[in-house]
């Protein structure tokens, strides 16, 4: 395979959870989605998902779903596997999540990140992410999280009011 060459992307089957779970653990550790919590948020959600891969296998992915106000799109993890990342793949795979729940009717993307993680936050930034708000200690003790968010149309990026409560995340770990 030439080095630079783009990814495919697609949505997700049921076989490919296993896969996704393993680049999770790669990416995020003890903070990652595991298959078991992959399998609860499949069925509802894995319409939304995303995988990028190449002739030698799945080496990216976007697990989105849909919150509580049903036109706000969470993206609860994505990642590059460490021998794909610099390629631009993480760009393109963004750039597809946004439209694909953009497709889903979604209106804001929301989207938790480390604040120390700030490759993400660029990433996120350049797409027109916004910073708002803080959840401290969200994933345990330390485990701070900044809620990204992106509008989509005429509804503010910052605010919940109007279809209910846009800042609540679905309940299951993210990155
Ligand atoms: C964040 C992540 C998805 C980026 O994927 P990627 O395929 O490497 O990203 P791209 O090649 O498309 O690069 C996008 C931009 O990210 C930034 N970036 C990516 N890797 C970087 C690095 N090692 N150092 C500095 N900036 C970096 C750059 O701004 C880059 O744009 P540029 O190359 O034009 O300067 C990937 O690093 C990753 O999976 N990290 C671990 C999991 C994670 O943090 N996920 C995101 C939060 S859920």
């Amino acid at each position: 395979m030439d080095a630079y060459d783009s990814p495919r992307l697609r949505g997700v089957n049921k076989s490919d959870l296993s896969a996704i779970a393993e680049l999770e653990a790669t990416a995020f550790g003890s903070n990652s989605l595991t298959r078991s919590a992959l399998d609860v948020i499949f069925d509802p959600s894995g319409a939304l998902w995303l995988l990028a891969e190449d002739d030698e296998g799945v080496w990216g992915h976007s697990v989105n779903a849909r919150g509580e106000d049903p036109t706000v799109g969470w993206i609860v993890g994505m990642a590059i596997h460490p021998q794909r990342q610099r390629r631009g793949w993480g760009q393109l795979l963004l750039r597809a999540t946004i439209q694909h729940l953009q497709d889903h009717d979604m209106e804001v993307i929301r989207h938790l990140v480390k604040p120390t993680n700030k490759i993400a936050r660029r990433l996120y930034e350049t797409f027109g992410f916004l910073d708002t708000g803080e959840r401290i200690d969200h994933f345990g003790p330390g485990e701070d999280r900044m809620v990204m968010s992106l509008l989509l149309s005429g509804r503010s990026a910052r605010s919940g009011k109007g279809h209910g409560d846009a800042a609540k995340a679905p309940q299951v770990p993210a990155s």
